[in-house]
């Protein structure tokens, strides 16, 4: 290859990736618009630099119409402040007494942090990602709270806890185009701020407001995060069986996990819990189909389930580079749809990165398995294993005794999965006689009584 051509290749392998990248991240473009996210962000190292960075993902995310609710805890601006003034929070458990002293630092990071993201929100410097953006931010009194009280002989002072978020108030501001921040606080009915923690006033906004997502950027993160992958989607029902676990291995973050997943028994479709020193976090967990955080969320993401006739032109670019390369014999579109009732799909979030099929021999009552597909990039995670044993299952419930299967290539795959090899007299009579008998497939079956 000439040099110029390689060149050529290299720009165009860069393009190629960007368009795939907008493409694939185009049906989340199309079901964000217009949706509502509930954000809370608990600053405590925070770099600038990062700030930045995510005031700008937020900036885009409103440009392509996600309303956001942005609940900001300024943790730094407060534990400075406490300094400064040489004063101590009190804990009991978990929850701070705010003192009179504390309620002023409270205030004053407060006031801090809203006049910073305001400044952020207005920045439009060409050569940055805000340059034409137009983002407005509002903030105001639409939280009522109440005292915590006394508890135990113990007076929890300025610590509150939240009794109504006006709906119709926060809807009329984002009706505006606008951002609404919602600092960890709200007032008494007698004009008393009381301070709230901001995890769980984000998860009750999300739930009354009745948000599409909750999602949390947290710093818990980075230090568990070298085995939270065993963790990193989890649904309400299977929450339920790690839930020890996690209270083990990652005691700083199951109040997330809690609240999370008790966001999504509630409304919300899907929780995130995302590390926020990671740069464009929010982007990469919400753009692409595995994310970079933890989700909890009402239902799998990723679904084996019958092919529909939508799926047709998935499944043969699925089988495209193996009809092409005569691993797979060849099926055209008129066959698969004919025979969609055998096929299944793996679906991940939309998108088919798998099929089988099982086909059916009424007269010797023998199940075929074919068609066989693992995307590349989802390989060696189980997931053709996996359906392997949705179609056991399926040819079970249909009384099959045996499956079979003809592989040129997968034989130690369908061996590893409990095949043996077989020969071909056990094969219905039909089959034989259509075999491709130049393609020298290996006969295996497995019985599945
Ligand atoms: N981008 C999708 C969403 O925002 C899926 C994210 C998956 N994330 C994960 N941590 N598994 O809903």
């Amino acid at each position: 290859m000439s040099k110029s051509t390689r060149e050529y290749h290299e720009e165009d392998s860069d393009s190629t990736q960007l368009v795939r990248w907008f493409r694939s991240a185009a049906p989340y473009i199309h079901l964000f618009k217009n949706k509502l996210f509930v954000i809370s962000v608990s600053k405590k190292n925070f770099s600038p630099d990062n700030l930045i960075r995510f005031i700008q993902d937020l900036s885009f995310l409103r440009a392509i119409g996600v309303q956001i609710i942005l609940v900001f805890d300024p943790k730094d601006l407060f534990d400075e402040q406490l300094k400064k003034r040489n004063h101590v929070l009190v804990w009991k458990g978990e929850t701070p007494i705010i003192d009179d002293i504390a309620t002023e630092c409270l205030q004053v990071a407060i006031g801090m942090m809203r006049i910073n993201l305001e400044s952020l929100f207005s920045t439009k410097l060409p050569n940055t990602a805000m340059n034409f953006s137009d983002i407005k931010i509002i903030s105001g009194n639409f939280v009522t709270a109440k005292p915590l009280g006394i508890h135990k002989g113990i007076n929890f002072l300025k610590t509150g806890e939240l009794r109504k978020i006006d709906i119709v108030a926060i809807n009329r501001a984002l009706e505006l185009d606008a951002i609404v921040l919602i600092p960890p606080l709200g007032f008494s009915a007698t004009g008393e701020p009381f301070f709230l923690n901001n995890e769980q006033l984000a998860k009750d906004a999300a739930c009354i407001m009745k948000a599409h997502k909750l999602i949390f950027i947290t710093d818990v993160l980075e230090k568990s995060s070298e085995s939270f992958s065993e963790i990193q989607e989890l649904t309400t029902e299977t929450y339920k069986d790690r839930k020890l676990f996690i209270k083990e291995k990652f005691p700083r973050l199951s109040k997330l996990f809690e609240l999370a997943n008790s966001a999504c028994e509630d409304t919300i479709d899907r929780a995130h819990i995302l590390p926020y020193e990671k740069d464009g976090e929010i982007l990469l967990e919400l753009f692409t189909r595995r994310g970079i955080g933890i989700m909890v969320s009402q239902s799998q993401i990723k679904n084996i389930r019958p092919a529909a006739p939508d799926d047709i032109s998935s499944i043969l670019s699925l089988i495209e580079p193996f009809r092409k390369d005569g691993t797979l014999t060849n099926r055209d579109q008129n066959d698969i749809e004919r025979n969609l009732a055998d096929y299944i799909v793996l679906d991940h979030d939309g998108q088919i990165c798998g099929c089988a099929c099982l086909n059916h021999y009424l007269e010797e009552n023998l199940g075929e398995i074919s068609c066989l597909i693992v995307r590349s990039d989802y390989q060696q995670k189980g997931e053709g294993t996996r359906m392997l044993k949705h179609l056991s299952e399926k040819a079970k419930n249909t009384g099959i005794a045996t499956i079979f299967a003809l592989t040129t290539t997968a034989e130690h795959w369908f061996l590893e999965n409990g095949f043996v090899k077989d020969k071909e007299s056990i094969l219905p009579a039909e089959k034989i006689q259509t075999i491709e008998r130049n393609r020298n497939s290996l006969i295996l079956t497995k019985n599945i009584e």
